[in-house]
């Protein structure tokens, strides 16, 4: 089963990146207990869930591959297509809603040409996903841009934090 998941991906590139996976195992235990964090990691490396390595994870753990995609898919922390660079959540919990998030939402979802609800922008720089209450209420409306959380935001404040993020992506590429 393993090579046939192999075979679907060759060369030293998928030998490195079933490697790392296979590292990854290792390092948790090849056992069901261990398969959320497992998947963590590997989201954390991979930055989604990968077809090819769910399935190969499975193979690891002795699972049926239909018990781990049940588990990535029921977890709204997992993946399965590829994020962007950074990760933009803006939260519609009911006190963020109330206060008015929606014009939150419709201008980063303009500024990111995702208006057609895509969650990912062609380039791969950015993830947007509207997400459940993120726990910091007193703090609404709220946005988490690469995990850190934006209070009392505005369309116009979040639209700054988005500009700030491009400026000092080009700064880097620059240097
Ligand atoms: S409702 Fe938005 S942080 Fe709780």
């Amino acid at each position: 089963m393993t090579q046939t998941v192999l075979a679907a991906e060759s060369g030293p590139r998928a030998k490195r990146r079933f490697d790392r996976v296979h590292q990854i195992i290792n390092e948790y235990g090849a056992s069901e207990n261990a398969l959320i964090p497992i998947l963590q990691k590997v989201q954390d490396e991979y930055r989604y869930l990968p077809e090819e390595i769910l399935t190969f994870v499975a193979t690891a753990l002795d699972l049926p591959p239909a018990t781990v995609y049940g588990v990535a898919t029921f977890y709204a922390q997992f993946s399965l297509e590829p994020k962007g660079k950074h990760l933009v959540k803006c939260c519609d919990g009911t006190a963020c809603h109330v206060r008015k998030n929606q014009p939150i939402i419709a201008a980063i979802r303009k500024k990111l040409g995702l208006a057609d609800g895509r969650k990912t922008t062609d380039d791969h720089r950015f993830t947007f996903e509207v997400v459940s209450c993120i726990g910091a209420c007193a703090l609404a409306p709220a946005v988490v841009i690469d995990g850190k959380v934006y209070g009392q935001m505005t369309p116009e404040a979040v639209i700054a934090a988005l500009d700030e993020i491009d400026a000092a992506d080009k700064a880097e590429a620059e240097e």
